[in-house]
């Protein structure tokens, strides 16, 4: 990590925008400007020329009880009427707005009309099976249309939405439909994965085997045709019910802090946080970022954006953003590397993708294939590239510029958070030179800072933690039913000042360079993952006494699960080390799901603690990573460390 970071600092190149991008560029250098004059102002603008407001809003921030913002709460909108309707209003009912593209090959491209007129069926669907405003409906999809069409008849209906993503275990869905007391379950009796049809139906129905959850009905989409278990009463086909439903529905206006949904994100306790976002001040930063980060321009570009609507960037950057700016995106159902390793430029190629937004893990797992596979394409619709999930380092960079974007596609490395709701810090394509490997500059109306320990701005050419300093409009709103942990996770730290947990250092040009996180959070392939998570998995099995899990940097997907685990004396003899580690991983996936699985697993005789008892992750950081083990001398045994690298050799 240290040599990484040494050479990510001394990265020098940069790459000014090219003069015709600048000149057509949709930002401007003067929207910096615009937006320092006064950040809420600038947001209040920004919310009425983006959104529709059924009730304009007179009161743009309400800071009076923080650390709970409120956004133009007077207002009130509809945020599907937002992404749908008014399209189809304005004259833009043929525009295609989603391209969707299933694994198998088959297709669907779907205009605004037609989206409209789904997304009111269903909503039509939801109030017969008693959906009401402020109701939580758990939405567990593949990447099919009706993903992007369920989560937009709940938000038709004031109601909330918590969408778990479908690689996600029975154990952790029901967690999840608890947390949120949700009453119905929208599913798929199966998705296709890695060319072969990968059920979903089976978890949900073993999630909600065991009683005390209150779902009453599991609307189920039929996609695999895999044969799937029903409960009579419970389960519903949705082809059947949304073809006896009406397809007349009035969007209902809501006032700008109602609720739009909860995600659950990986948090420093085993516990995962339901975050919460709520209508106005969200639609009105994802649509502004969306087109201003990626300088859209709805009537030509086809944008495509890889990410799974499981996650936060499915929300904001595939469903919400492009959506609420008439955009039209390519909407890709499987895995990047099915039937061919080159499905994902194929898909480009096909559809002329001209705005392309991924994950730096995927470009270095495509790195790793070499550059004969992405050549075989016509890639020269791509205009514009995203970057998101993790530090991008340089080398991925320039790879990703010179053989995905033709050498002339300017990159946008944005950095943000499900918590963030939306994009903070990112380059403006056609108004920033860029530097690969930095995220660079708050996006205008976001003031950021690095600070100290105290709180104290460390100046350029320093290093420290990334704070956001003022509210803004798509923050979350706090913990699903848990106001303390809110507070304490995020304000407690500095009082005034968001802590976002990661670490950041100013160049001399006073840009950001994201270092990772400085919590016990692991970020594998730009997913978030808790280290004490996947511990209480371990030692929720009845092998293990003790579990430490640590993040170890792994070339392709940034981070990488390593366990080390004692197994109980009892248990020692009953498998060999090599067993128990596939048992234990296995065990792992599937009570979290297979993200969480642990690249390896050590057995070892003893963890490193500290005379608190605390367990010294550094060290086996060290030795998950192959390098000598540093400094022991706070560990209450220094023995320990000699036993478990002479045990691994
Ligand atoms: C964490 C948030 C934002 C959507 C995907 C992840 C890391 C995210 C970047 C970036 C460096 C990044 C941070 C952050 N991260 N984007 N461009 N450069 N680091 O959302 O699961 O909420 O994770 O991802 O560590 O805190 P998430």
């Amino acid at each position: 990590m240290a040599s990484q970071i040494d050479h990510l600092l001394n990265e020098s190149r940069r790459f000014p925008p090219s003069e015709e991008f600048a000149a057509n560029a949709v930002a401007s250098p003067q929207i910096y400007a615009q937006a320092a004059a006064g950040s809420a102002e600038f947001w209040a603008d920004q919310a009425r020329e983006l959104l529709h407001w059924h009730t304009p809003f007179t009161r743009t921030l309400d800071w009076s009880n923080p650390p709970f913002a409120k956004w133009f709460d007077d207002g009130e909108l509809n945020v599907a009427y937002n992404c749908l309707d008014r399209h189809v209003l304005a004259g833009n009912g043929d525009r295609i707005a989603i391209h969707w593209e299933g694994e198998p090959g088959d297709s669907r491209s779907i205009s605004y009309a037609e989206l409209t007129a789904e997304v009111k069926k269903a909503a039509n669907l939801l109030t017969s099976l008693g959906v009401r405003t402020g109701d939580r409906v758990a939405i567990y999809l593949p990447m099919i249309p009706e993903a992007v069409i369920a989560m937009l008849a709940v938000a038709r209906l004031g109601a909330v939405h918590s969408v778990v993503f479908g690689g996600f275990s029975a154990e952790s869905l029901r967690a999840r439909i608890d947390d949120a007391n949700a009453k119905l379950v929208i599913t798929a009796d199966g998705g296709w994965r890695k060319g072969k049809v990968s059920p979903l139906k089976p978890a949900v129905d073993a999630a909600l085997e065991s009683p005390g959850h209150n779902v009453r009905n599991v609307l189920v989409v039929r996609r695999g045709e895999n044969t799937v278990d029903w409960v009579e009463g419970r389960d519903l086909w949705w082809h059947e019910e949304i073809a006896a439903v009406d397809a007349d529905h009035v969007a209902k206006a809501f006032p700008a802090e109602n609720p739009l949904f909860i995600l659950y994100t990986s948090g420093t306790t085993g516990k995962p946080k339901g975050i919460l976002h709520t209508s106005g001040g969200y639609l009105t930063q994802v649509a502004f970022t969306h087109k201003n980060v990626f300088d859209l321009r709805p009537e030509s570009d086809v944008y495509w954006c890889t990410a799974d609507v499981g996650w936060i960037t499915g929300h904001s950057y595939v469903a919400y953003g492009p959506l609420a700016n008439g955009a039209t995106q390519v909407l890709y159902e499987g895995t990047p590397d099915s039937p061919h390793p080159g499905r994902w430029w194929e898909i480009i190629e096909k559809y002329g993708v001209s705005i392309f937004y991924t994950a730096p893990t995927a470009i270095r797992s495509f790195m790793k294939l070499g550059r004969q596979i992405p050549q075989g394409f016509d890639l020269t619709s791509l205009r514009v590239l995203g970057s998101v999930g993790e530090p991008i380092n340089p080398e991925a960079w320039i790879w990703y510029h010179d053989v995905i974007g033709g050498g002339s596609a300017p990159i946008v490395d944005t950095w943000w958070q499900t918590e963030t709701g939306a994009i903070m810090i990112s380059a403006l394509p056609g108004v920033t030179s860029l530097k690969p490997g930095s995220a660079q500059v708050p996006i205008p109306g976001i003031r950021i800072d690095v600070v100290d320990d105290d709180g104290q701005h460390v100046g350029t050419g320093n290093g420290g933690l990334l704070v956001v300093s003022e509210p803004w409009p798509s923050m979350l709103r706090g913990i699903w039913g848990d106001p303390d942990r809110y507070r304490e996770t995020y304000w407690q730290k500095f009082g005034d000042k968001y802590f976002a947990g990661d670490g950041a250092r100013l160049d001399d040009d006073g840009d950001i360079w994201l270092l990772g996180r400085v919590d016990d959070v692991m970020n594998v392939s730009g997913h978030r993952l808790s280290t004490a998570e996947i511990e209480s998995s371990l030692v929720s099995h009845p092998y293990v006494a003790e579990a430490a899990v640590v993040g170890a940097s792994d070339e392709t997907t940034g981070q990488a699960v390593v366990a080390f685990v004692i197994v109980k004396a009892s248990q020692a003899d009953v498998a060999s080390a090599a067993e128990a580690s596939d048992l234990l991983r296995a065990h792992v996936a599937q009570q979290i799901g297979a993200i969480a699985r642990p690249r390896q697993i050590f057995i070892v005789a003893e963890l490193p603690k500290t005379r608190s008892g605390k367990i010294m992750r550094r060290l086996l950081r060290d030795v998950a990573e192959g390098r000598e083990v540093g400094d022991t001398t706070t560990l209450a045994d220094t023995s320990v460390m000699q036993i478990i690298t002479d045990r691994l050799q």
